[in-house]
């Protein structure tokens, strides 16, 4: 019997392009496992469908305001009751971009998620004042380790 591919979600938003350099290098990593579905995800077209069919998710934002974007809280917005039960336990990982500080980003996301009942599997990557070589490797790995993860079943 073939055994069920399993689907890594990337949701993120960018206005000025650093989220998205991040979800680029988190993208790559990711696609190293040829048995992992990757799908992307613009936070604007939230679905449902994708975040309940989703083994695993990974969210990347910039800092506005002290908080996550009006973008990501939309698809929080859009998807927290419809997946309340059906997502408990989901693992998920969070990159964020930041001017000088990003952790009003995490924690507003973070509250929303212990809410959902996610589960943590790595650490924030928090990018600040501009993207270095090594937030794009920082990166890289994480989009590797959920992968690989989902692949040998670790979640
Ligand atoms: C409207 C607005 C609000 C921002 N608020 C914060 C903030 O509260 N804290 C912070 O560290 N950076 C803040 N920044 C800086 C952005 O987080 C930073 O430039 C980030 O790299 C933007 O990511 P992006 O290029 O993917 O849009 C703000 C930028 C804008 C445009």
């Amino acid at each position: 019997m073939a055994t069920k591919l399993k689907n890594l979600l990337i949701v993120h938003h960018s206005r000025s392009g650093t989220v998205h350099r991040m979800a680029e290098a988190v993208i790559a990593g990711a696609s190293i496992c040829e048995n992992i579905h990757l799908e992307t995800l613009n936070p604007l077209h939230a679905s449902i469908k994708a975040v309940k069919k989703a083994d695993a998710i990974i969210i990347g934002t910039p800092e506005n305001f002290g908080y996550m974007s009006g973008a990501v809280k939309f698809f929080f917005e859009e998807i927290y009751y419809e997946c309340l039960d059906s997502s408990r336990g989901l693992p998920y990982a969070l990159f964020v971009a930041a001017g000088n500080d990003g952790n009003g980003a995490v924690s507003s996301i973070e509250r929303i998620i212990k809410g959902l009942g996610w589960k943590a599997v790595a650490e924030p990557i928090i990018s600040r004042d501009g993207i270095t070589e090594d937030t794009l490797e920082n990166c890289r790995e994480l989009g590797m380790s959920l992968s690989e993860g989902l692949e040998l079943g670790l979640y």
